[in-house]
């Protein structure tokens, strides 16, 4: 390890250790009756543990206060989770996941999604699904239903057709409008020709013309970042009942405009998610190649077994990442991944590569302990944005 990364690495560690009593929380720091402020309140429930507990990527905030309602009446970790990422999967204005999800480079959306349920030990999964908004209730079925654990493609499809689900078009206009200008940016043949009044803006000619200006420069400025930086979005939500037992799922539209057929690291049990009933669970978001190599979920849990925090665990799967690359910044820049985890006395934690998205904005995750949903800082591997 060169002698920067190993400083680098100590004092991040040691930040992820000291990090539960320091990550700043995104709730009101005003102090209370106790004389504790809300911060201090929440960084000690942080670090001793509260059951129960649900977490998600930063993308689920809105919907934790549906799963802990469902944890607090009793229903089962995975109803719960899942619960909140169909809320996700239903927004057409969340381009990383169900409907909406931005396409693959021929245009068409596929969907990949994974769940597991600690307290009988089973996984399910779906990868390249077409037309279903939902993988990750068809995950559940693969799971419940089947004597197998992951289904691709034709497979999928059908398998989710004859368990009552309906095809829709799941690509929205403003990401076929992305699609189109990716399109025309990497294909001369699919940009206006030269004779043509609108050659140098054919997305723009397709806008509706009775928008209001600023909605068509929100639109065209979204394309144009999409487009330049195709994103690997998705959404991971973990949670631990009362009892401790323990539930995940993941579920994403993956790599904008990857080719047909790719795989991401959602749908792969042990890399994009994995729960150990016995131990804890994590899951992740950001771009799944790396993520497969490492099989991040599962070490992180296996790190966890070994009493490492979560926020440790998620440091160490990092780090594995990072090494891959010989810790070389300039390429480790070129992307994020961001890890969370949880273990069975409700104590939390998430890390990103770099701590920063590209634009400056802290990463931070969502997490509900039964008095109100909020965000948390991530702890980081490498200080600053990526630039992806
Ligand atoms: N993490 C989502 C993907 O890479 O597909």
């Amino acid at each position: 390890m060169a002698p920067w990364t190993r400083r680098r690495f100590f004092l991040t560690t040691l930040a992820g250790s000291l990090g539960i009593g320091t990550k700043k929380i995104f709730a009101a720091d005003a102090p209370n009756g106790n004389g504790l402020s809300s911060l201090a309140q929440a960084t000690a429930a942080t670090a001793k543990g509260t059951r129960p507990l649900i977490i998600s990527s930063s993308n689920g905030l809105n919907a934790l206060d549906l799963g802990m309602g469902l944890l607090k009446r009793g229903h089962d970790t995975l109803d719960a989770v899942v619960a909140v990422v169909n809320v996700v999967e239903d927004d057409p204005r969340d381009n990383s996941v169900g409907y909406g999800g931005l396409p693959n480079e021929d245009g068409d959306v596929e969907l990949d999604a994974s769940v597991m349920h600690g307290p009988t030990r089973r996984a399910g999964a779906v990868a390249s699904l077409r037309y279903i908004k939902n993988p990750s209730k068809v995950a559940r079925l693969v799971m419940e239903q089947t004597d197998h654990v992951l289904l691709v493609g034709p497979g999928a499809l059908r398998f989710a057709e004859m368990q009552g689900f309906e095809r829709m078009n799941l690509l929205t206009n403003e990401s076929r409008l992305a699609w189109l200008r990716w399109k025309a940016s990497t294909t001369p043949n699919w940009a206006p020709g030269l004779d043509s009044p609108d050659w140098k803006d054919k997305v723009a000619s397709l806008i509706d013309p009775n928008l209001p200006e600023p909605e068509k420069a929100r639109l065209l400025a979204w394309v144009d970042d999409v487009v330049t930086h195709p994103p690997t979005g998705t959404i991971n939500c973990l949670a631990v009942n009362e009892k401790g037992d323990i539930s995940g799922t993941t579920t994403t539209s993956g790599l904008a405009w990857k080719i047909a057929g790719r795989v991401g690291d959602s749908p792969i049990i042990g890399a994009g998610l994995y729960v150990d009933n016995d131990v804890g669970a994590a899951g992740s978001t950001g771009r799944g190649e790396e993520n497969i190599k490492v099989s991040g979920a599962h070490t992180i849990v296996e790190t966890m077994r070994k009493g490492k925090s979560p926020t440790d665990a998620c440091l160490e799967a990092l780090s594995r990442v990072a090494r891959n690359y010989n810790n070389d910044k300039t390429r480790l820049s070129k992307f994020y991944l961001v890890f969370y985890a949880l273990n069975k006395d409700g104590v939390h934690g998430g890390a990103s590569l770099w701590s920063a998205a590209r634009g400056g904005r802290p990463r931070t995750y969502a997490v509900h302990d039964g008095s109100q949903a909020r965000l948390v800082e991530c702890a980081s591997l490498l200080q600053g944005p990526s630039s992806d």
